[in-house]
């Protein structure tokens, strides 16, 4: 097992990183919190199949009060993020902790519901403990570290939230072997982001093994995730409340990638992995044309490797007008203030604000298939 120490004063906490233990759960929450708490662990239908009573057995062995709230079955995913969802989630928070007892929330999930578990976290009383339990690979390289916590509303992603550090994060690399294969490929896209970004070896390897050889070799899988899960949380230790524009080298292929999500959201033909490969090419065309990237391999050997994960690298039937208007660069608005972040060499970007809209398009037509 491998751990990682996030250091941001009184809210420190700890990544567990290693196969097969989250049958510590109950332990590792009794010597956290030796006195009594009623323990929630809020999960996904899809999740509580495969661990619930695993969840069960760990909780009961330590001797913990706990109970469960299970969001229906959904088409989608996110629906989790909703309105309705979190409110019944707060009332169940509000009926098993009762009056005077301590709570403590458990996310048993990915991204979405350790979104929610710690928005509902951050609120509850002004604030009670979450544990992190990340069950896809997206989640335990990227969204359970780092205290983003937020649900959606009808207007938009994202827009009721809060910065709320968990209290432990337990990366248990066997959970991930439900994951059906467009989500480990989806996670990948965010393992390949931090190789680019930041560690140059961790893109030898990727480029070198491939997807099979990374997923089923435990000993490459939690390197990948140590590496990825550590970049990330010393990005964090710097910029914990999003201030000082470090946590946005996070972003990279976000831009166009996010456009691209956006464009795609009622075929769903688009995840956010697979449009965050096709942005990532689209932000080495923009560094390209815009003289910032100086290794001219480096968009080819991005390429090869996205192709090594099953990840596009082209976006089919959305136009190109669609996704420039929801970058702010529509015929209308060419003045719009935009940022992306762009590759100089492996393991080296810049953040460049206010690319010409002209670039942008010849970017995005380069990756039209
Ligand atoms: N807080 C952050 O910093 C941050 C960062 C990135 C993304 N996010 C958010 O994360 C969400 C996406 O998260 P995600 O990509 O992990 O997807 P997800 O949480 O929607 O999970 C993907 C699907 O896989 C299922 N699943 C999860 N784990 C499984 C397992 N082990 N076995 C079988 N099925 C499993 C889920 O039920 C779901 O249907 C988005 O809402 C996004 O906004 C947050
Ligand atoms: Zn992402």
């Amino acid at each position: 097992m491998k751990s990682i120490r996030v250091s941001l004063k009184e809210r420190s906490y700890s990544i567990l990183i290693g196969k097969d233990i989250f049958s510590r759960l109950g332990l590792l929450i009794k010597d956290r919190y030796p006195k009594p708490r009623h323990v929630l662990v809020v999960t996904q239908k899809e999740i509580a199949v495969f661990y619930r009573d695993r969840a069960e057995k760990s909780l009961a062995c330590a001797e913990i009060e706990a109970s469960f709230f299970v969001t229906p079955f959904s088409k989608s995913s996110e629906a989790a993020k909703s309105q309705n969802v979190y409110w019944r989630l707060i009332r169940q928070m509000a009926a098993s902790s009762g009056k005077n007892k301590s709570l403590l929330l458990v996310a048993l999930g990915g991204g979405v519901i350790g979104d929610l578990t710690g928005f509902a976290a951050s609120v509850y009383r002004r604030g009670v403990p979450y544990l992190q339990v990340p069950t896809t690979l997206t989640a335990q390289v990227d969204s359970a570290i780092g205290g983003k916590t937020g649900i959606d509303l009808p207007e938009g992603k994202n827009l009721l939230g809060s910065i709320y550090q968990p209290a432990l994060v337990l990366s248990d690399l066997s959970l991930l072997s439900s994951l059906p294969d467009r989500h480990w490929s989806d996670g990948f896209a965010e393992v390949i982001k931090y190789g680019v970004i930041k560690d140059t070896a961790l893109f030898l390897l990727l480029e070198k093994r491939g997807k099979e050889a990374i997923r089923t070799n435990p000993g490459f899988l939690e390197d990948v995730v140590f590496r990825c899960a550590k970049i990330k949380a010393r990005i964090v230790e710097k910029d914990e409340f999003d201030k000082k524009d470090l946590r946005i080298a996070l972003n990279f292929g976000h831009t166009a990638g996010h456009a691209i999500e956006a464009a795609s959201r009622f075929s769903r033909a688009y995840t956010h992995g697979e449009a965050l490969s096709i942005g990532m090419l689209i932000a080495c065309e923009i560094s390209l044309r815009l003289g910032y990237l100086k290794d001219p391999h480096l968009p080819m050997r991005l390429e090869k490797t996205l192709m090594k994960f099953k990840l596009p690298l082209f976006y089919k039937n959305i136009k190109t007008e669609a996704l420039l208007k929801s970058m702010g660069h529509d015929k209308k608005s060419t003045s719009g203030v935009n940022r992306f972040v762009l590759p100089i060499t492996l393991g080296k970007t810049c953040l460049v604000s206010d690319v010409p809209a002209l670039v942008i398009r010849e970017a995005l037509e380069k990756r039209r298939g």
